[in-house]
């Protein structure tokens, strides 16, 4: 089975693309052939700042490897380093109904939320539709935000195969209904858009301040609370272990749930969560060449098998002569 997924190389990681991507993703190279990518070309529908998007590219190529990626048991590589995804958009952009995607969500919230309204905003699903059908993939694990997407590409692949013949394979997106949405410091979905992340590289001070910023009632101590609605005790049973959040619930039940020295312990517990990346990571970051002779190996074998399904495209849709 053929599994892929892509993050953008814009803003530091947080715990919302860790739970809704990074590790299902990583947890993936022992389900299939894992094909895994930074999308920089998508990247550019909010970043206009070339050393930004460069340094960020770089920088979530050591994400992916410090949390635990292994380049040797997968495909990984950077979007626009295999050119034939920007062809086959274009193929499939004339296949794509606006309809289709004026009704897309994400388009929506982003423009709401101030980003350009640019052309490439709008058609962002067609290229990820092509990243997506380029490389044949069947499974496609993301956050519940992105389901739209893969539907879009659903159905492009759908009436492609109806118009020049079976060509695709039909991807279906896959949601870890436990993590689907992990809640901000505000209780709204944590996103980088909405500046209420908990970043997981952030050195402890600034941690420390993400954690202690994170919303909850002012019910007194002693008074009995439902723990599902406190975003704080969301946040914490992520990480914490069974046995420590059985307690701690029994501390919202009966009373006595103290919100600073949970925010301290949990601290604490993010803290030692990702010592082992984190110190791998300072260390990938210090070496760029390594970085980069990955990613060109990876775009090596990502560009075949790309290669390969343009070739058959082209031939089905008379652009060979
Ligand atoms: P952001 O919303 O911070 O801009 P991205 O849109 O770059 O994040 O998302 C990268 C990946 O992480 C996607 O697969 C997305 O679905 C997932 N993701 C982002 N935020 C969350 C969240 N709060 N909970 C679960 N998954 C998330
Ligand atoms: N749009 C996705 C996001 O913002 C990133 C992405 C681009 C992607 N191409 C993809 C995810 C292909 C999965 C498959 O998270």
């Amino acid at each position: 089975m053929r599994i892929l997924s892509g993050i953008q190389p814009s803003g530091k990681l947080h715990i919302g693309n860790y739970f809704g991507m990074m590790k299902p993703m990583i947890s993936n190279m022992d389900r299939g052939e894992l094909y895994a990518f930074i999308v920089n070309l998508h990247a550019m529908t909010s970043v206009h700042d070339k050393e930004a998007l460069a340094r960020e590219t770089l920088e979530a190529a050591a994400d992916f490897l410090a949390l635990g990626l292994e380049p040797e048991r997968c495909v990984f590589w950077v979007q626009s380093d295999v050119p034939e995804v920007t062809e086959l958009t274009w193929i499939l952009s004339t296949l794509t109904p606006m309809g289709l995607l004026e009704r897309c969500h994400s388009y929506k919230d982003k423009v709401a939320k101030g980003v350009t309204a640019s052309h490439g905003l709008f058609s962002y699903p067609v290229l990820m539709a092509a990243d997506i059908l380029l490389y044949q993939s069947e499974l496609v694990p993301v956050g519940k935000d992105q389901k739209q997407h893969i539907e879009v590409a659903r159905d492009i692949a759908i009436k492609f195969n109806n118009t020049f013949g079976d060509t695709f394979v039909l991807p279906e997106s896959e949601i870890d209904t436990n993590v689907a949405t992990v809640p901000g410091v505000d209780g709204q979905k944590m996103s980088k858009s909405y500046g209420n992340t908990i970043g997981i590289f952030l050195d402890e001070k600034a941690l420390k301040k993400s954690v202690m910023s994170i919303v909850t009632d002012s019910a007194p101590v002693e008074q009995s609370k439902d723990p599902e609605k406190c975003n704080l005790y969301n946040i914490f049973k992520l990480f914490a272990p069974e046995a420590r959040m059985k307690e701690v619930h029994d501390l919202y039940v009966n009373g006595g749930a103290a919100y600073g020295y949970l925010k301290l312990e949990l601290v604490d517990i993010l803290w030692e969560y990702f010592r082992e990346a984190r110190e791998k990571r300072s260390q990938l970051i210090q070496d760029k060449g390594y970085l980069k002779y990955v990613l060109a190996e990876g775009a090596v074998k990502a560009r075949e098998k790309a290669a390969g399904t343009l070739d058959m495209v082209r031939e089905r849709v008379g652009l060979k002569y």
